[in-house]
């Protein structure tokens, strides 16, 4: 399938399929720049999980309708997740409620595996979901090294990388783009480093996920985590574990379960009206690639019209607030760069607390985030712990460019 220009991303079809976005809030339009911490559903999720309920809620197993139903969905949503990170099989997928849980529950059976000495390599640039996991191991004896960052463009600093594994490495954990100030590092070269040092590499895909192309053979990891709620579809976590591992490794579970396939790391009943509504974001998705089922190749022409706008509206958005005085950027600024970068921008503005930039555009309709992040170890790195984190503005690929205007527009016109 040939690759689509970014032109080729007809905002107003994309917005259209959006219903969140043509409702007034409080009696007025509403502008989501909150989207890192979950993004709008298009219609399809919300058919796709009305459907369930309709048609097929039942449990799993059973000889009758709903439940054969039941079944061929979840079959249907796992090789359709598997197509979403390129896993050569769906028996690599695991579901569970979110990336927190599901990376909790594998970092424990993990832990069996490891012995005091051992280490494992975390980095600074992570949202703490993906280090307090790996502390936890720390009660096993197991040592957890942290890797820098780059201040302020907050890349990692890949020599510190070098010189923080060692023949006692056992995995190494990193976001695939940080959800605080944007980053996308290189996780070719982190892959390299980490297979090389003999460890496995854990990725955190929940923040790249609406953003760019996910692939787990491409990046070449063993692990990989991400979220609907972020791309687009409703509360539920994906897992992707390459097949050996996934059966070598010994999951806490309940006796009765199946001990075969992915299933048996899914601990009790799934929730089966979330993981239809994860197939309807990845139908929406395939969608805007053009294609009525989700194929790798509309996927890919998805993602690729997608960041062609995000990083257009990136653009906009680090030029304007560069033409604010005395607003700081936290990420990579430099138009060249962009691509290393998802359109996720964090800033302070001294005196003015992020707390209270967000409040001031948050009473005229404009939803943002102020804070950590939960990303703790990128606001202590920066010294922002004090005077609140950052205002994090995040957009996502139904953004528009007067969308970015107007919270330039309402910044620049900030009065405390
Ligand atoms: C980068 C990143 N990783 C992990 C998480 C945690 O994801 P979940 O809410 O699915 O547990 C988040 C949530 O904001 C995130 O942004």
């Amino acid at each position: 399938m040939a690759i689509p220009s970014a032109i080729d991303l007809d905002l107003q079809a994309v917005r259209r399929q959006f219903p969140a976005l043509g409702l007034k809030i409080d009696g007025q339009p509403a502008v989501y720049l909150d989207n890192p911490a979950g993004t709008q559903v298009p219609q399809r999720v919300i058919d796709r999980t009305a459907d369930y309920w309709r048609t097929m809620n039942a449990n799993q197993g059973g000889s009758f309708a709903t439940s054969r139903r039941s079944d061929a969905l979840m079959a249907d949503v796992r090789q359709a997740a598997a197509t979403f990170v390129n896993a050569a099989s769906a028996d690599e997928i695991v579901f569970g409620p979110n990336m927190t849980t599901l990376t909790f529950a594998v970092s424990r059976a993990i832990g069996r595996e490891l012995r005091p000495g051992d280490e494992i390599v975390v980095t600074r640039l992570e949202h703490d979901a993906n280090v307090s996991p790996w502390l936890a191991l720390q009660e096993r004896g197991v040592t957890v090294r942290f890797v820098d960052i780059i201040v302020p463009e907050c890349t990692l600093d890949m020599h510190d990388l070098h010189r923080q594994l060692s023949a006692r490495t056992r995995l190494v954990a990193v976001t695939h783009a940080s959800n605080a100030v944007g980053t996308v590092p290189d996780l070719a070269e982190v892959s390299r480093a980490a297979h090389a040092a003999g460890a496995w590499l854990w990725v955190d895909a929940v923040h790249y996920g609406p953003h760019g192309s996910i692939d787990v053979r491409a990046i070449d990891c063993d692990f990989l985590v991400c979220s609907s709620y972020k791309f687009y579809g409703p509360h539920q976590g994906i897992l992707y574990g390459r097949r050996e591992l996934l059966e070598r490794l010994h999951p806490y579970k309940v006796r009765p379960a199946s001990d075969e396939g992915p299933t048996r790391w899914e601990t009790g009943t799934q929730n089966h009206e979330c993981l239809a509504g994860l197939l309807g974001a990845l139908e929406y998705l395939a969608g805007l690639g053009g294609a009525d089922r989700v194929v790798r190749p509309a996927l890919e022409a998805a993602m690729h019209r997608i960041r062609a706008h995000e990083r257009a509206l990136a653009a906009r958005l680090i030029d304007g607030l560069q033409q604010i005085a005395g607003i700081q950027i936290y990420g990579i600024t430099d138009p060249q760069a962009l691509d290393h970068r998802v359109p996720t921008v964090s800033l302070t503005w001294p005196p003015h607390r992020p707390e209270a930039l967000a409040r001031w555009l948050a009473a005229h309709q404009v939803f943002t985030w102020h804070g950590n992040h939960y990303a703790t170890e990128v606001i202590a790195r920066l010294g922002l712990v004090e005077q609140g984190g950052t205002l994090r503005i995040g957009m996502a690929h139904y953004n528009t460019a007067s969308e970015v205007d107007l919270v330039l527009e309402l910044l620049a016109g900030y009065r405390p």
